[in-house]
C-alpha cells in the first residue's frame, strides 16, 4: 500500500511556506531534497545531547558518539544492503566519492589502459577521470548516447567495441540528471567484469528515489549524496567490495586512519577508517542514517512508483507545450524531466518560475559536454521527490504557460 503523499508533506517544515507570495512548489530535488523533520531533530539531539569526537575518547559522550557514528554506517550498509558495514565509507558526497576511487584507481592505471565513462555523465563522474587518465597517460573513452534528444540511452551496441581487456574502469551513472534515463546498471556491471575492468556507478539521482541492491547490482563501487535522498549536505558514502578496498591505497592520509606511525612511516588501518583521515563528519552521518529509517518507512518501490507518475505525467503535460523539445527517454524515466523552449531561454523560464513560486533549474546541470552534444546550452529541468503532488505539476504547466504568453514564443 502506497503512503498517503500528502500527509508526507506535513513531515517537511520548509514546504509550508510562501515564495513571492505563491506558495513554495519545490521542483529542485534533483540539485537537493529538503529534510524531514525527523532528520532536523536527529541533528539538533546529537549537538545538544551527545557531541563529541569519535574513535579517540574513552568517555561517554565520545563513545555514545561512536557508537551512534558507526550505528550510521550499519544503517547505510542496510539500506543499500552492502555485505559488510566495513564497505560504507563516509566522504562528502558523491563528488569526493568519485574523487577518492578516482585518484586511487588512477594511481594504479597506466598509458594503453583505458577509462571507460559515458556522454551522460555529470561533472562529478567526468572530471575525476579526465584527472586520472591525465595523471596516468590512459585514455579516457565515452558510451555514446543515441538520438537527437538523447531519447535512446546509452548506445550498448557500442560497448561491445568500446569495452575491450584495455578498459580497467568502466564509470557510469544509474540515472542521468538531465536525461532521466535509467541505465541498466547490473547489465553494465556484467559487462565490465566479463572484460576484467571495475565498474563504478554514479548512483547519486537513484539512491534515495528506488530500492537499490548493490550485491544484485554487481558493482565494485557505487557513490552517492546524503542530501539528495531526505538527509544533510557535506556527507555522502563510497561504497566498495571489501577486498577491493583491503587493496586501495588511501587518498588522504592524517589521524585516524593510521594502525601505527613512526617518524619514518606509517601503516594504515583497514577500510573503513583508512579512507577517512581526521574528524569524520559525525553529525551527519547519524542524520543520514535517520534519512534512511525515513525512506524505508515509506518504501521505497512507493517512492519509486510515486516518483515515475509525477515524472510521466509531466512529460505528458510538457509534451503539450508549443515549440518545447523534452530529452531524455520517451517511456520509462527517473523523476525528472528536462526540457528546452526555441525562443525563451532556460534562465528566464527559471525566473518566471520562481515568481509563481515554482523552484526549477536551468543551465548546463554540470553536463557541459552532453549539452554541446545535443546543441544545447541550457535547459530547465524539473525533479521531484516524494513530497510533489500531481497539483504542484498543474502549478508548473500554469507558469511555462505564461512565460510563453509573455515571450509569445
Ligand atoms: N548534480 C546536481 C544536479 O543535477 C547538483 O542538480
Amino acid at each position: 500500500m502506497s503512503p498517503s503523499w500528502n500527509d508526507v508533506r506535513a513531515d517537511f517544515p520548509i514546504l509550508h511556506q510562501q515564495v513571492n507570495g505563491k506558495p513554495l512548489v519545490y521542483l529542485d530535488n534533483g540539485a537537493t531534497a529538503q529534510k524531514p523533520k525527523a532528520v532536523i531533530d536527529a541533528l539538533v539531539r546529537y549537538y545538544e545531547r551527545d557531541n563529541s569526537n569519535v574513535h579517540r575518547g574513552l568517555h561517554a559522550l565520545s563513545m555514545r558518539a561512536t557508537d551512534a557514528y558507526e550505528g550510521a554506517r550499519s544503517r547505510l550498509a542496510r539500506f543499500i544492503h552492502a555485505a559488510d558495514p566495513a564497505e560504507v565509507i563516509f566522504t562528502r558526497g558523491t563528488t569526493e566519492s568519485i574523487n577518492l576511487v578516482a585518484r586511487s584507481l588512477g594511481a594504479k592505471l597506466k598509458a594503453g589502459d583505458v577509462i571507460l565513462a559515458t556522454e551522460m555523465e555529470h561533472h562529478s563522474n567526468l572530471v575525476p577521470w579526465q584527472q586520472a587518465a591525465k595523471a596516468s597517460g590512459a585514455t579516457l573513452r565515452f558510451v555514446p548516447v543515441v538520438g537527437a534528444n538523447a531519447e535512446g540511452g546509452l548506445d550498448l551496441a557500442a560497448l561491445d567495441q568500446l569495452l575491450t581487456p584495455q578498459v580497467k574502469v568502466f564509470a557510469f551513472t544509474h540515472i542521468s540528471n538531465t536525461l532521466g534515463t535509467i541505465n541498466p546498471v547490473a547489465e553494465l556491471c556484467r559487462r565490465a567484469r566479463a572484460v576484467g575492468a571495475l565498474s563504478v556507478v554514479d548512483a547519486a539521482q537513484s539512491v534515495g528515489h528506488t530500492p537499490l541492491d548493490v550485491q544484485a547490482l554487481g558493482c565494485d563501487y557505487l557513490a552517492f549524496s546524503g542530501h539528495k535522498m531526505c538527509g544533510p549536505t557535506g556527507i555522502g558514502v563510497l561504497y566498495g567490495r571489501r577486498a577491493l578496498l583491503d587493496q586501495l591505497a588511501p587518498d588522504e592520509t592524517g589521524g585516524g586512519m593510521v594502525a601505527s606511525v613512526d617518524f619514518d612511516g606509517a601503516r594504515w588501518k583497514p577500510a573503513p577508517e583508512r579512507f577517512e583521515a581526521g574528524t569524520p563528519n559525525v553529525a551527519d552521518a547519524i542524520g543520514l542514517g535517520v534519512a534512511c529509517d525515513y525512506l524505508d518507512a515509506l518504501g521505497r518501490d512507493a517512492i519509486k512508483r510515486h516518483d515515475h507518475a509525477l515524472a510521466r505525467r509531466a512529460y505528458a503535460e510538457l509534451a503539450t507545450l508549443p515549440g518545447i523539445r523534452l530529452l531524455g527517454p520517451t517511456g520509462e524515466r527517473g523523476g525528472l524531466v528536462s526540457f528546452a523552449f526555441e525562443h525563451v531561454h532556460a534562465h528566464d523560464v527559471v525566473t518566471f518560475a520562481d515568481e509563481d513560486g515554482v523552484a526549477l533549474r536551468g543551465g548546463h546541470h554540470c553536463n557541459q559536454p552532453l549539452m554541446r552534444k545535443l546543441g544545447l546550452t541550457s535547459t530547465t529541468r524539473a525533479s521531484f521527490y516524494l513530497y510533489n503532488t500531481p497539483e504542484e505539476i498543474d502549478v508548473l504547466i500554469a507558469s511555462l504557460r505564461r512565460t510563453l504568453k509573455f515571450f509569445q514564443a
